[in-house]
């Protein structure tokens, strides 16, 4: 792991500069499960290129000095526009990542979102953070196993509900597929001397904890199952006749607001609404699930203007505070992160995941500095053009 001062300019600058030490840190198998999309990754690739294809406009001199990046979100009020989004099997970064991130995102005053494929589970993670937290669902074929995880969720504090609706199928991530990575490792030849050549994370993660367990859901599995059977028992739970009555259904389970994350359109947009939503997500799954997408970007004004007054949050590709601020003036109310805390994470646990926040943070305050917007609500389809083609 690095130490803090390495964590500091000049080393480390940007997002970028994270995500090539956690390329460094990790296996080749466990960075392609971190980085790759499906098949030719042109969606993976669209959503980094439609930010330069938007410009910034701003306002000058406008006597705004300072800057309040905060926002209310389901009535709470939130540190930054921005919070940490869902991903699974974490832990194959680093032991506990799913608590490093908790943590560093209830230090930085961000909400934090816990994937259902956790690897530390519901109660642990509650109990590593009283900051704002999510739980995602997938939309899971066994009743029983969402009700259960949803009472769960709820005793330990969660205020809100997401439900992922562009994975039915699962996507197909060739690096995977020719790793043969399935949340399980493949020891060919060609593995063993990956690891062997990343030995700081073999004695870190791999020698300390071994492959990690799909944590929540242990308790339908008689106890000391290994992690290849939860994992085995999560790809029995796909359900891919999932409808949005069974959306209607999960809304009818849970108290607090429900987030549809995974919507592209406005017609789903209205559809989620209809169902119950309380908000969506605007996303592409980071690319990593059907390949031939649009950058979220592109879809986000027609969802917002379709939204009506529902908060929309988006994702996919964020990695400047400028990317932030583009989604914020075209409509979103906030950004998930997937990756960008993930390769702090990986680059140095919680450290590393703190300072992505950071970055982020500082850059996403500068850039409304420089655009003469002094709040997250002032900012609005005047701050962004179209680059001319
Ligand atoms: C390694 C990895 C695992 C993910 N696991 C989940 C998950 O368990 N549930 C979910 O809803 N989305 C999952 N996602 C998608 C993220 O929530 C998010 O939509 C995506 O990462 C955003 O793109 P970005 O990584 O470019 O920021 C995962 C993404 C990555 C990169």
């Amino acid at each position: 792991m690095h130490s803090h001062r390495k964590l500091q300019p000049p080393s480390v600058v940007n997002i970028e500069d994270l995500r090539r030490l956690a390329k460094r840190r990790l296996p080749q198998v466990i960075w392609d499960y971190l980085e790759g999309g499906a098949e030719d990754e042109v969606t993976l690739r669209r959503n980094r290129a439609a930010f330069d294809r938007y410009h910034l406009l701003p306002r000058m001199v406008t006597g705004k000095g300072s800057r309040d990046l905060s926002i209310t979100l389901f009535g709470q009020r939130l540190a930054a526009p921005f919070m940490i989004g869902p991903t699974g099997l974490n832990g194959i970064y680093v032991p506990d990542a799913d608590l490093m991130l908790a943590r560093a995102a209830a230090a930085a005053g961000v909400a934090f979102s816990l994937s259902a494929g956790s690897n530390n589970d519901i109660e642990a993670v509650a109990r590593a953070s009283a900051g704002p937290k999510f739980f995602q669902l997938y939309p899971w074929g066994g009743r029983e196993v969402a009700t259960r995880l949803l009472a769960r969720a709820h005793t330990a504090g969660y205020c809100a509900l997401m439900v992922t609706v562009d994975s039915l199928i699962p996507g197909n991530r060739e690096r995977d597929v020719r790793n043969r990575f399935a949340h399980a490792l493949h020891f060919s030849p060609r593995i063993v001397w990956d690891a062997a050549t990343h030995p700081r994370w073999v004695v870190s993660t791999w020698f300390a904890r071994g492959m990690p367990r799909f944590e929540n859901l242990a308790e339908f599995l008689p106890p000391g199952s290994d992690a290849y059977a939860l994992a085995a028992y999560t790809r029995a739970q796909r359900n891919p006749f999932y409808s949005w009555e069974d959306v209607a259904w999960l809304r009818s389970q849970w108290a607090g607001p429900l987030v549809v994350k995974g919507i592209l359109t406005a017609d789903d947009t209205r559809l989620a609404a209809s169902h119950g939503a309380d908000a969506v997500v605007v996303s592409n799954h980071g690319g990593r699930s059907l390949d031939g997408l649009p950058a979220t970007l592109d879809m986000l004004p027609s969802v917002a203007a379709a939204a009506g007054g529902m908060p929309v949050l988006v994702d996919s590709g964020f990695r400047r505070g400028s990317d932030i601020v583009k989604a914020l003036a075209l409509g979103a109310r906030g950004v998930l992160l997937g990756r960008a805390p993930l390769y702090g994470v990986a680059a140095a646990g919680e450290a590393g995941a703190s300072r992505a926040l950071e970055i982020l943070l500082q850059e996403t305050d500068r850039v409304m500095g420089l655009l003469g917007v002094d709040s997250v609500d002032a900012l609005g389809h005047q701050h962004v053009g179209l680059q001319p083609a």
